[in-house]
């Protein structure tokens, strides 16, 4: 359960239903992967729920006084304090910026020849250039690279197997390379807010800017707000674009099929993409339904946790106060009693649904969480996967490895084991 969760989370559901316990005293756990159950979490009072709880690893990395890691009032004004950068307006604009990113990733490549190249580190890098622009616009662009290396210390912590991410206060090991990297970022961004206090752009995109100027959160919860953005916002969708690249690469007719669809729809290589806009992105309807396919079953997110913060009931079940309630949107996504043959890659299975179906299907898709506390990139994260995918689709010819699809590591973030290591060619 603590380095390898997703068989034992398949074997407890089939034997044990959509609730189950486990463990004792200060380490009840409650695992919950019934779509109804799960949605009526969500629709619980945040109140009855603790993020802020003693297990929670990502405190390490992000902070005490994240978004993510917080609770009450403090959330409440910590997630708004970030919220506008999300409007659906301002993800528009970033439509053109992604693709250029895209490109810029392609264009590094090889020009000639069939190359076997990681394309889940070609697209972890363009996504951290794009999630850099987004929430601090170009200023910040030159120290992408650099975001990344410090992110690198986090992630190999946060792939530790559960058992060995349990805080402790000791500097050791990958813990003390996260503290490192923790205060170096942090030089990055306390630099960046240092300029924008002596030459103000008055952008109201930058997100920095706007957090610096606003009087409701300190420093330290500025520095645990911008880590969270770029954190949060990197791994989880490079993992998902690695996931969605397994998917593709493995059925040669949707890798042409989203090749045709780009073609049609996006501006050939070469040409600026001034033009794209929220119509370009809702064209891309092959793309969206591999994104959904994608996310159905392999979910960056395979258990997320809360803690009770009182007793509460579900489905049937009464769980305790202070239990660390484990919600899986993994088997959601494979619930047999939702998806036909729910382990088949098949992103044409949203097309072809009666009214019920689609329902069952909605409350079963969670891989962005629900309520209050859903995922707050959930937008642009599905945004630069379509856009991501269209374009890598038109661009390059891949072959897979004959091994296959890898199994998946990562305790936080789940991505396939090994990367994704094809050999490339790049379309003329
Ligand atoms: C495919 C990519 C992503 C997936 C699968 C994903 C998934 C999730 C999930 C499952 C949650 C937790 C919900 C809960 O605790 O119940 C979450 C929360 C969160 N996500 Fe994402 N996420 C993704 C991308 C992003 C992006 C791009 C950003 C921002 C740039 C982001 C920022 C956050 C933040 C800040 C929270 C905490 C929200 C809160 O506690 O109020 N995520 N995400």
């Amino acid at each position: 359960m603590f380095s390898d969760p997703q068989p034992v989370l398949d074997q407890l559901r089939a034997e044990y239903g959509p609730v189950v316990g486990l463990g004792f005293g200060p380490a009840k756990m409650a695992i919950v992967g019934g779509p109804q159950e799960v949605r009526s979490l969500f629709t619980r009072p945040v109140e009855d729920f603790r993020w802020n709880h003693k297990f929670n690893a990502l405190a390490v990395v992000v902070g005490q006084k994240s978004m993510i890691t917080s609770d009450g009032d403090d959330w409440a004004r910590r997630r708004a304090s970030v919220q506008s950068a999300f409007s659906r307006r301002r993800l528009n604009g970033w439509i053109p910026m992604i693709l250029e990113q895209a490109d810029a990733a392609i264009d590094a490549l090889p020009a000639e020849g069939t190359h076997e190249i990681d394309l889940y580190q070609v697209g972890r890098a363009a996504i951290l250039e794009i999630v850099v622009r987004a929430f601090f616009g170009e200023s910040m662009a030159d120290r992408a690279a650099r975001f990344g290396e410090l992110m690198q210390g986090p992630q190999d912590y946060l792939e530790l197997p559960a058992w060995r991410q349990l805080p402790h206060p000791f500097p050791i090991g990958k813990r003390g390379r996260v503290k490192a990297d923790r205060r170096a970022f942090d030089d990055l961004v306390r630099q960046a807010m240092a300029s924008i206090r002596a030459n103000p752009s008055g952008d109201p995109n930058d997100v920095l800017e706007v957090l610096v100027h606003d009087d409701s959160v300190c420093e330290e919860e500025i520095l645990d707000q911008a880590n969270t953005l770029v954190g949060a916002g990197f791994d989880t969708t490079a993992a998902s674009l690695a996931w969605m690249l397994w998917c593709c690469g493995l059925a040669p007719d949707i890798w042409a099929a989203l090749r045709v669809e780009a073609d049609e729809v996006l501006a050939p290589p070469g040409h600026d993409h001034d033009a794209a806009d929220h119509t370009t992105l809702n064209r891309l309807e092959i793309a969206d339904r591999v994104m959904r396919e994608t996310l159905r079953l392999h979910p960056a997110g395979v258990i997320s946790p809360r803690e009770a913060a009182r007793d509460i009931e579900v489905g049937g079940y009464t769980i305790t106060e202070g239990t660390l309630v484990l919600w899986s949107a993994h088997l959601c996504g494979r619930d047999p009693d939702v998806w036909n043959d729910p382990l088949d890659f098949d992103p044409d299975r949203f097309d072809d649904m009666t009214e019920d179906q689609r329902a069952a299907a909605d409350a079963a898709w969670v891989p962005f969480g629900g309520g209050r506390r859903n995922c707050i990139g959930f937008a642009l994260a599905q945004m630069e996967l379509t856009l991501l995918i269209a374009r890598f689709a038109q661009r390059l010819d891949v072959t897979p490895p004959a091994t296959g699809k890898p199994g998946p590591v990562g305790m936080v973030v789940n991505r396939p084991r090994g990367g994704v290591p094809f050999h490339v060619t790049r379309r003329s």
